[in-house]
């Protein structure tokens, strides 16, 4: 059985933050986002919007366009590491507010790469004929766990949230996939209290050991190979040379990861879809997001080779190559 994506929708939370307004919360500058990072400004959830909230209006968006009942739904997957809580998963939130009575439901914790992740999962049982369709959602609040003391990480990220609809098809359009990690990178960027290894403590707030911490030059300098080598093993894997590919669309961490990725493996920087500068990094939410940029753009026509990729905590790398389809509803 083949797989085929047929619709995609959004969430974004209305306030947008800019680097200007950042300069008055820590010590940094419009000037050293922007260069060295590329981000302008980002979106921030409100206090009652949490990643469920995100997640259901983007899961709602996405059934609104193609059209479908949700009792037909047979699987939800959410890519998240924001969860409104430790559990019940976001999956079943969403289940339940958008009426999906028949589907599995469950989430994916694999950071940035989480969106390229679920999606290769949840067409793994499409292809595998055990369901016949599945929502996949990437939702994300990553501004409740920044540490807005700390300039280093709290420019960086943006709140948001996206989803893709796949379905069975007699044409596979999903061609090859490479899901990767190496745990052994696990300092460079996580949350070290919260979970069952170091429990919440007064002490462990009073430390800020609940925030996101990372080591941000260590990880460039890892992610980038790992980027290339999925990228590479990807179009490998499904027959097709790298400059076949009508556009890569990866997650947007830093406009300077995707220009070292550019050069050392010789593809133009116009092959790239970018939309850092509107959002931030939205982690999970960040691929689905470029795609309907790119979409909205006019930058993907049918049968364009579209080769996803996305990287981060864990670490974590997955990339994913599908055929633009024709029966896409925007
Ligand atoms: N404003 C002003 N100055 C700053 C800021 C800021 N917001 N942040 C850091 N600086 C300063 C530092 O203090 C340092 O000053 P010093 O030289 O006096 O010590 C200087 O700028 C340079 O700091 P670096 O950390 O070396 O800056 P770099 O150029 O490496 O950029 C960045 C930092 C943007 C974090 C970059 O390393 C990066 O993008 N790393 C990759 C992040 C990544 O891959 N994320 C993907 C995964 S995300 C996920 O999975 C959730």
């Amino acid at each position: 059985m083949g797989v085929i994506l047929t619709a995609l929708g959004r969430y974004l939370p209305e306030k947008i933050m800019t680097n200007k307004e950042l300069e008055t919360i820590v010590d940094t500058s419009d000037e050293w986002i922007r260069t060295r990072t590329g981000i302008h400004e980002r979106r921030i959830a409100a206090p009652e919007e949490s990643t469920s909230v995100l997640a259901i209006k983007a899961a709602q968006e996405t059934i609104r366009k193609r059209g479908i009942d949700p009792a037909e739904i047979d699987l939800i997957v959410v890519a998240t590491m924001m969860a409104d809580s430790p559990f019940p998963s976001t999956a079943c939130k969403v289940q339940h507010a958008v009426g999906a009575v028949n589907a599995a439901a469950f989430d994916v914790a694999a950071a940035c790469s989480g969106f390229v992740y679920t999606l290769e999962t949840a067409a793994q049982y499409i292809k595998a004929g055990t369901m016949k369709n599945a929502l996949v959602i990437g939702s994300e609040v990553y501004s409740r766990f920044l540490d807005w003391e700390d300039r280093a990480t709290c420019v960086l990220f943006g709140d948001g949230a996206a989803a893709a609809f796949l379905e069975a098809d007699n044409v596979d359009h999903f061609l090859g996939c490479v899901l990767r990690s190496d745990g052994s990178g696990e300092s460079l960027l996580h949350m070290p209290a919260g979970g069952t290894a170091v429990p919440a403590t007064a002490e462990t707030v009073e430390n800020r050991q609940h925030f996101l911490k990372m080591k941000g030059l260590e990880l460039f300098q890892q992610v980038v190979p790992m980027v290339c080598d999925a990228l590479l093993d990807t179009a490998d894997k499904a027959g097709v040379d790298l400059s076949e590919v009508a556009l890569i669309v990866p997650h947007q961490a830093n406009v300077h990861i995707i220009e070292a990725v550019s050069d050392a493996l010789g593809i133009p920087m116009e092959k790239f879809m970018i939309n850092i500068e509107k959002y931030g990094n939205t982690s999970a939410a960040s691929v689905p997001l470029a795609l309907i940029d790119a979409h909205e753009q006019n930058r993907l026509q049918p049968g364009d080779l579209v080769l996803m990729v996305g990287f981060g905590a864990g670490l974590t790398c997955a990339a994913s190559l599908i055929r633009w389809s024709p029966a896409f509803v925007a």
